[in-house]
């Protein structure tokens, strides 16, 4: 291929989110990865203050596996004008990035993606809201209770307890990366949880807790997608916390994980219903508990972007169904383009 007729790749990454540092890491990591043969690469970091900058990532950086987000001021009018047949991928984690509000800004700007669109990025991203369109659905879940912040009486607080039981997990509604979240044992404990999720959403959720084992699933595909070996997280500490994610990195991955072929065949058609409950597009992992008393597989919550280094879960278990890193890239852009074709079938008259 020659160099005129390579593919325009943005890669999209920083952001403002907790999850800005990994977003550095992965980057680095796609850009080394993405076949230059095929793909003309503009890098875009955004800094933690959300200014876009066009960034050349020197050598080391790319050996070093992780990119800085400095660089020359840029716009989205700049990567429109960059070429009309360019594809954005956003390495983007949590809010501002995950949620749909990247993604509507690619619709207005009628630039092809990787991922969901804004309906299901930001159903995904909100934690109440995807599990009522679950519920819906009958997919198993925790029992779960959702709270505003200043709408929430004492009464209600005594109507979650009662209805969970303790211990209760307490999360906000739109973040990521654990931040914000609390096991909690007594309802002195239950309202600090409770100020804390507030701090990050004006919606929190309750869950009642599950004694599972952490599953996982990776779905990749539009129409008809398609679900990865299951993978396990042991995490180190009481639960998978920040630290456990991104400072120890101390939890243990078991790839596959370790169910009978019945339990993992059951969880990946699972992965799938929740995938396409979700409207999800391009690529998602589903996260599940594992009740081992009950034999039950539980949703836990849906990532449109989920982490995505060369040791991160969701490219490690399609590298153990039999798709390499560089493989995954390319098929994400093609079902980018697909997506993108469909849209405009349907939004440009
Ligand atoms: N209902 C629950 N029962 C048991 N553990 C939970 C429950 N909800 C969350 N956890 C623990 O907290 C971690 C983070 O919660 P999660 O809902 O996945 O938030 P995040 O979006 O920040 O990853 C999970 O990986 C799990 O270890
Ligand atoms: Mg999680």
């Amino acid at each position: 291929m020659n160099a005129s007729s390579r593919i325009p790749l943005i890669v999209l990454f920083g952001g403002e989110s907790a999850e800005h540092d990994v977003s550095c890491v992965t980057a680095a990591h796609v850009i080394a990865a993405a076949n230059a043969e095929k793909y003309d690469i503009t890098t875009i970091g955004i800094s933690r203050a959300g200014n876009w900058n066009l960034v050349s990532p020197t050598s080391d950086e790319l050996a070093t596996g992780r990119l800085s987000t400095t660089g020359t001021p840029t716009n989205l009018q700049t990567i429109t004008s960059l070429s009309a047949q360019c594809v954005v991928l956003p390495l983007l984690h949590g809010p501002l990035g995950e949620d749909g509000t990247v993604q509507g800004m690619l619709e207005l700007g009628n630039i092809a993606y990787v991922g969901s669109g804004v309906l299901s990025s930001a159903v995904c991203m909100d934690k109440v809201v995807s599990k009522q369109i679950l519920q819906h659905h009958n997919i198993e879940q925790p029992a779960f209770i959702a709270l505003r912040d200043g709408e929430c009486s004492p009464a209600d607080i005594d109507a979650a307890i009662d209805q969970l039981g303790f211990p209760i997990f307490v999360k906000p509604a739109n973040m990521g990366s654990s931040v914000g979240v609390s096991k909690v044992a007594r309802r002195e404990d239950f309202m600090t949880a409770l100020h804390l999720a507030f701090q990050y959403d004006e919606w929190a959720i309750c869950e009642e807790f599950i004694a599972g084992r952490e599953i996982e699933v990776a779905v990749l595909g539009n129409m008809e997608p398609i679900a990865s070996v299951p993978g396990e997280i042991v995490p180190a500490g009481e639960f998978y916390d920040y630290k456990d994610k991104y400072v120890n990195n101390s939890a243990t991955l078991h790839i596959p994980a370790l169910l009978t072929a019945e339990q993992s065949q059951e969880v990946r058609e699972k992965a799938l219903n929740i995938y396409k409950a979700l409207r999800c597009d391009g690529l998602a992992r589903v996260d599940f508990f594992f009740e081992e008393s009950t034999s039950r597989f539980l949703c836990n919550e849906v990532n449109t972007i989920p982490g995505f280094t060369p040791i991160s879960m969701y490219p490690k278990l399609w590298e153990q169904t039999g798709i390499s890193y560089s493989d995954l890239i390319d098929r994400l852009i093609e079902l980018a383009f697909e997506r993108h074709a469909r849209r405009r079938r349907h939004t440009s008259h």
